[in-house]
């Protein structure tokens, strides 16, 4: 079947995710009363337009979804490649924790190492679509680098700002892609007002997290390929590592819209944990407070960068879907992350991120607690690749004399 590109483009309107208000598509949007948009599509126009099997002809990437995304034409697709990232069964992992059908979904393969990528890249074609040229975004560490990337794929100029702790990968990756970049003796959220700030007198565009609305529609795509890897089921839970949450909210929204064209195989949804370090937990506090929105974390700390998101403009869409999910929001012991990337690198050779290696702390305590049970189906998304975060690692890799003949017992 030849399908042309209005058949392609299913995007109805925005809609404001705190009060429902619509707004038009195709025009440039932010926010509204300070809260995010929602893309919303003609979901009948999409079941008319494509049938999953339709994707068996299509080539392994998110941009297989098309009709789910918000690029009207393919011209201003701006792509450096977005695998589809493979779902991978952990055996030793499992038995360490008691499992036999633990999985990891590894986004570390993605262009610039990290799941960022599928936002970017999405945004970023939206940002051409719409005639954007310049854009700036605050980072927490891997969206600056993919932000950086995508720009200079599309010939755009871009501005970053990123605490001056950021690992040293991240800063370097923006540079590397052209970015200007500055470093800013605060959190993200002092970057994010620097980049708000700049938007009149620097002209750029305001690529935050939530702050445009297409990044969630490109991490949407994880729950999307998900649900096809399982052959259009979803697993029992989801332990996601949640900073601003835009992959969590965007899963959630992606099984939203596979029920609503009548894809999925049955009504299951998975419980959604949304996972976070001790060193910084504002959701799991507003969580268990019952709260819909968050209170700023105090004195944010830990090693996984991604993670340290002191506030998220979208606390209550992620808040939201973990209780509609009936999921939970926990922490784990920020002096366990590293051990556990560690024990899973080590166990499947999978490079898992520190912010990853939160979800495994949660695992355990929730398969303690009963809530999580040893016969479920699990999914863990690895969103970034471990080796981005090489003073996290601090391993120390003993010295051999060449000169000398080796003790090789001592090997070990
Ligand atoms: C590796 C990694 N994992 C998780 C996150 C948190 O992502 P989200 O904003 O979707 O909660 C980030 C954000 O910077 C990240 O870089």
């Amino acid at each position: 079947m030849i399908t042309t590109q209005s058949q392609r483009h299913c995007v109805s309107h925005l809609e404001a995710a705190i009060d429902g208000t619509k707004l038009p598509a195709g025009t440039i949007q932010t926010l509204h009363k300070g809260k995010p948009l929602w893309v919303r599509y003609d979901l009948d126009a999409v079941r008319e337009a494509v049938s999953r099997e339709d994707l068996v002809e299509r080539e392994e990437t998110m941009w297989r979804y098309r009709e789910l995304l918000p690029v009207a034409r393919d011209e201003n697709i701006v792509s450096l490649g977005e695998t589809m990232t493979p779902l991978i069964h952990c055996p030793r992992l499992g038995a360490r924790l008691g499992l036999r059908k633990l999985f990891i979904k590894d986004e570390s393969r993605l262009p610039t190492g990290s799941f960022k990528a599928r936002g970017m890249a999405v945004a970023i074609s939206m940002a051409k679509e719409l005639g954007i040229t310049r854009v700036a975004a605050p980072t927490a560490g891997n969206a600056g680098g993919a932000m950086a990337a995508y720009a200079a794929r599309a010939g755009m100029e871009s501005y970053v700002f990123m605490p001056s702790d950021t690992p040293l990968v991240n800063r370097y990756e923006a540079v590397l892609y052209g970015a200007k970049t500055f470093l800013i003796d605060g959190l993200i959220n002092d970057c994010g007002r620097i980049v708000g700030e700049g938007k009149e007198p620097m002209g750029w565009f305001d690529m935050s997290t939530l702050k445009e609305p297409y990044r969630i529609e490109g991490k949407k795509t994880m729950g999307l390929e998900l649900a096809e890897q399982m052959g259009w089921t979803l697993p029992d839970v989801i332990l996601y590592p949640t900073g601003g949450g835009t992959g969590l909210i965007g899963m959630w929204k992606a099984f939203d819209e596979l029920t609503q064209i009548g894809w999925l195989e049955n009504d299951n949804k998975p419980r959604m944990y949304a996972c976070q370090s001790s060193g910084c937990a504002p959701i799991v506090d507003a969580f268990d407070k019952g709260e819909r929105f968050a209170d700023p974390a105090k004195d944010p700390h830990t090693i996984a960068s991604g993670l340290r998101v002191p506030v998220a403009v979208g606390d209550f869409m992620i808040l939201d879907a973990v209780r509609e999910s009936r999921g939970k929001a926990l922490a784990t012991d920020e002096d366990k992350l590293l051990d556990w990337m560690r024990e899973a690198c080590a166990l499947e050779g999978i490079a898992l991120c520190p912010e990853a290696a939160a979800c495994l702390g949660v695992l355990e305590s929730a398969l303690a607690a009963g809530e999580i049970s040893h016969d479920e189906r699990i999914v863990i998304f690895n969103t970034g690749a471990a080796q981005k975060y090489i003073e996290a690692m601090q391993v120390e890799i003993p010295t051999l004399d060449h000169t000398k003949p080796i003790e090789w017992a001592s090997l070990g």
